[in-house]
């Protein structure tokens, strides 16, 4: 069974819906251990009451490399197939990435390359696009721009504001994350440039 370490900064519903599928069978995968680097994340309290491994590692203050080395040591000490991060709002460093080569998932709040970085919707309703979505990519090192594992597409409504396309967004980004880590635990892929291909 792969093992999933998953690094969250606040709600972690997103965490929840991958720990859902792991639970009903769904996903086969075990989540490790899930980390936060910021002491008040939500997601640490549900984490514990479901048992999990839940690891507060915080950030503040600290330079990156030195808080990026703590945490792919946290990752090792778990023994970590594949990292998900799940609204951890962090950038990682060069050398992080280089310790878990195409074993970094991240979702993202937009189709990329549309709209890369923080307040995604806030970006998507003020370019006035008709549809955006949300995807699920490899993490390289540049932001948000890693090989594109799933996307899937939200319209805009005339109506919306921020908080109700977050919503329809993210009930979209609950079903295409368990997915994406499916796809990739099971290595039904290869990645061809910056296309990944299903095997
Ligand atoms: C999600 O919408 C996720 O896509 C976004 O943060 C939210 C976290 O929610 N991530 C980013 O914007 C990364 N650039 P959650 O904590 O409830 O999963």
């Amino acid at each position: 069974m792969k093992r999933l370490g998953i690094l969250i900064s606040g709600r972690g519903s997103n965490f929840e819906a991958i720990a859902g599928n792991v639970a009903s069978g769904a996903l086969p995968a075990e989540i490790a251990v899930v980390i936060s680097n910021r002491t008040d994340a939500r997601g640490l309290e549900t984490a514990l009451s479901r048992g999990l491994n839940a690891v507060c590692l915080p950030s503040k203050g600290l330079d990156r490399e030195v808080y990026d080395r703590r945490l792919a040591a946290e990752l090792h000490k778990h023994d970590v197939d594949l990292v998900c991060l799940a609204g951890f709002m962090r950038l990682l460093s060069a050398g992080f990435i280089r310790e878990f080569p195409e074993r970094i998932l991240n979702i993202h709040p937009s189709l990329l390359p549309a709209f890369p970085g923080l307040d995604a919707q806030h970006q998507a309703l003020a370019h006035g696009v008709k549809i955006t979505g949300c995807t699920v990519h490899f993490v390289d090192e540049d932001l948000d721009a890693g090989p594109i594992v799933i996307q899937a597409a939200v319209p805009v409504r005339d109506d919306d504001t921020e908080e109700t396309l977050s919503e329809r967004i993210l009930k979209q980004e609950h079903r295409i994350y368990s997915e994406a880590i499916g796809i990739v635990i099971a290595g039904k892929y290869r990645i061809d440039g910056r296309r990944v291909i299903f095997t």
